[in-house]
């Protein structure tokens, strides 16, 4: 099959499309024959070496986590799908290999494709959705009323962040560069901030969750910005908000949490429902063929991506 790899840590050049054996689904897998896969962050950031402790150093590697596609087979012990069914998902680990015409994902990290969205829209959705959903509602514990920052509203998670906040309830301000203030209010948002003059760290604001997407603000400084019981959440793991989450996970007042992603198919399941009643809308920056995945992934390191870049796969 043809499948999107790389045979050393480096820029998006070392990737190359090749043919490599196809997968079989094991105990408790699903083949999944690929329609979309849509890039993220951390495709770059493991192709670059970044999470070398992890991804460890066995070559060839292969690209991708979310994916869209048709179940092709079934491995043993597979319950709740059928070959035939469109699905979605994101595989959890560090193994990828969604940017390709076949992958072996673990039914426990797909559900069944909202039939409303097109294979691209929802292999759009998985991992940025899940991290908007998981930071808000799990590590914010975002309630009805609240008041909530999301800042980097127009990126992959960000525009996720937004519609979730939303449906959650909550009062929704968010920052952005100026250029996408009404993509952000388009949204849903309620109150729309530029971060080149208003970074939403004043300490009256009183956020009950302040969403650090873009991932460049601290608990320290965001600290005095949250209200009593407020909860700072970063999507960017390093020594600080690591130290900061255990320290402050179960204290009573203010505190710092990180988000880490978990696919799974209750709370994919939980978005298929939310896309279906109109409340979450997959926001895509562009579609490109597996051919041009290199300068995809160049386009999302620019750090400029409005929503979600897809690979098309045919
Ligand atoms: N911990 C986890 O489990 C987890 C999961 C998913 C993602 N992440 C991380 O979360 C971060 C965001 O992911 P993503 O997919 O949303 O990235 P992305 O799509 O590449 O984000 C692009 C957005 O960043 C915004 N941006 C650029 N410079 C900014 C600045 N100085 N301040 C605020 N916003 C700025 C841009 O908006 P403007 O053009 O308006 O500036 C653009 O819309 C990444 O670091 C990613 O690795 C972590």
């Amino acid at each position: 099959m043809r499948a999107i790899v790389y045979e050393r840590f480096g820029p998006p050049e070392v990737l190359e499309q090749r043919l490599v054996p196809a997968p079989v689904a094991g105990p408790g897998e699903v083949l999944v024959r690929v329609k979309a896969a849509a890039l993220n962050p951390k495709d770059s950031l493991i192709r670059k070496g970044k999470f070398v402790l992890f991804s460890g150093t066995k070559f060839p590697r292969m690209l991708g986590y979310d994916v869209a596609g048709v179940v092709e087979a079934l491995g043993p012990g597979v319950s709740g799908f059928s070959v035939g069914d469109a699905v979605f998902g994101m595989r959890n680990g560090f193994d990828g290999g969604t940017v390709a015409e076949l992958v072996a994902v673990k039914a426990s990290e797909l559900a069944k494709k909202p039939p409303s969205l097109s294979f691209e829209e929802a292999a759009a959705v998985p991992l940025a959705a899940l991290t908007a959903l998981q930071a808000l509602r799990d590590c914010g514990g975002l309630a009805p009323g609240g008041k909530v920052l999301i800042h980097g509203a127009s990126g992959g998670v960000g525009v996720f962040a937004v519609q979730l906040a939303k449906a959650l309830g909550a009062h929704v301000t968010t920052t952005s560069s100026v250029k996408n203030l009404a993509f952000v209010r388009a949204l849903g948002a309620d109150v729309t901030l530029d971060y080149a003059v208003d970074s939403g760290l004043e300490p009256t604001r009183g956020w009950d969750v302040f969403f650090d997407v873009f991932g460049n603000r601290s608990f320290a400084k965001a600290r005095a910005s949250l209200g009593p019981r407020g909860v700072y959440v970063s999507t960017v793991p390093g020594p600080g908000i690591v130290a900061t989450d255990l320290a402050t996970r179960w204290w009573p007042g203010r505190r710092g949490r990180l988000v880490v992603v978990n696919s799974n198919t209750g709370d994919l399941t939980f978005l298929a429902s939310l896309v279906a009643s109109g409340r979450l809308v997959p926001v895509i920056d562009r579609v490109v063929p597996m051919a041009e995945t290199a300068a995809a992934q160049a386009h999302i390191e620019t750090k400029r991506a409005r929503g979600k870049v897809v690979i098309h796969v045919e």
